[in-house]
């Protein structure tokens, strides 16, 4: 049973974006059981283990999910909305996000940024919104989120559909790379900012693979304790060794509380970063960089996801006028640090992962992602 003094340690620290990347999963997992064909068997060579692997747990999970009426509602309307193909599957965000009070976490974040949101969106508000005071509005759209309530696809009314486009996408891009560098020999993998990262339990991976995820205290033994339960009802399909370092990268020496967890400098290792470097400071960026390149055997990997400030002369994102009141992107990049990592393929080189440097953008509203990823041989 999950204390609620950790959900709300978790809540209230930048752990809360852990929270709100598993809530765009749990969405596109409800889409993508919603959509899945047992008898279809495409894509799938029964000769790769991964993949055979993958199947049977996912066939294993949406067994279990279907009966779980509290977890996903497969007639509610909200399914109807189109997302796109890429839809993705991780089984454990529904569990973690069924045991928070989302209801409560949903309003909150509402309210938090209505007046942001009511600013920016003014403008493309159809006439009868427009009529409706400020205060009218906010409790009109409070009023909806509250009467139709659903842990899991109240998500959407909150968010629109924007943000799961580039979560799916995120998602399935690192889990690419992720398998391809598992596939290519390496069996240590480190996750910073890894937050409610699921790869540990849904990847098939072998028992000779060690997965560190580093994150804060609290976002930690909140996670743990939410996997006991869920690993309960939904076997795990990996059997690689996970190993938690709780601490805050602004402030502690997390590389030497990686070694004491046995993390070993002379074995080939895939660093993730994916969604953090935006909350953290120019000199522990750097600071990173340098660790990593200190205790980076050859044949290791950097793989970095982190925000820019769209292009001025980016095209305009395609808004849909029933999200006019919806949290988009930008309402929350005013949060971020975007001048954190403006060369991330510098970085890179700088740091010794300058060979087969790859770099793709994913354009969202108010800010673009990017990937970058770099290897040391
Ligand atoms: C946007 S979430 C991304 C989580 C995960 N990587 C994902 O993509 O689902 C950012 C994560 O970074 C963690 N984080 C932020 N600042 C941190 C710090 N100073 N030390 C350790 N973790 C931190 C937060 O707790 C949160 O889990």
């Amino acid at each position: 049973m999950i204390e609620s003094s950790d959900i709300e340690t978790v809540l209230e620290c930048v752990g809360k974006t852990g929270v709100w990347m598993t809530a765009c999963r749990a969405v596109i997992t409800s889409h993508y059981i919603a959509n899945f064909n047992d008898d279809q068997d495409q894509e799938i060579n029964h000769d790769n283990e991964i993949n055979k692997r993958k199947k049977e747990f996912e066939l294993k999970s949406m067994e279990i999910l279907k009966k779980k009426k509290d977890l996903i509602n497969l007639t509610d309307k909200r399914m109807e909305i189109k997302y796109p193909t890429k839809f993705h599957f991780d089984p454990y965000s529904l569990y973690f996000i069924s045991q928070l009070d989302t209801k409560d976490l949903i309003l909150k974040t509402y309210d938090h940024y209505f007046n942001t949101m009511y600013d920016k969106e003014y403008k493309s508000l159809d006439q009868e919104t427009k009529s409706l005071s400020r205060q009218e509005l906010r409790k009109r759209e409070l009023d909806k989120i509250e009467n139709n309530f659903h842990s899991v696809l109240s998500w959407t009314d909150l968010m629109g559909t924007h943000i799961y486009y580039g979560v799916a996408l995120r998602t399935h891009l690192i889990d690419q790379v992720f398998l391809d560098s598992y596939q290519h020999g390496i069996k240590q993998f480190v996750l910073f900012g890894s937050g409610l990262d699921t790869r540990a339990f849904r990847l098939a991976l072998d028992s000779e693979c060690t997965i560190f995820e580093i994150d804060l205290p609290g976002v930690i033994q909140f996670k743990k304790t939410a996997f006991r339960e869920a690993i309960y009802e939904i076997p795990r399909a990996s059997d690689c060794q996970v190993k938690y370092i709780p601490c805050d990268l602004l402030k502690q020496d997390w590389i030497g509380l990686l070694k004491q967890s046995g993390f070993e400098s002379n074995k080939p290792t895939l660093w993730i970063s994916e969604g953090l470097f935006q909350y953290l400071n120019v000199s522990a960026i750097e600071s990173i960089g340098q660790q990593v390149q200190e205790n980076s055997a050859p044949q290791s990997k950097y793989f970095i996801q982190t925000l820019m400030k769209t292009a001025p002369d980016a095209p305009p994102y395609p808004a849909h006028h029933e999200d006019a009141l919806k949290m988009r992107a930008n309402t929350v990049a005013d949060e971020f640090q975007f001048t954190l990592l403006p060369d991330a393929k510098e970085y890179l080189i700088k740091h010794g992962f300058s060979s087969n440097i790859q770099q793709s953008f994913e354009m969202a509203e108010g800010f673009t992602s990017l990937y970058s990823f770099g290897s040391n041989q």
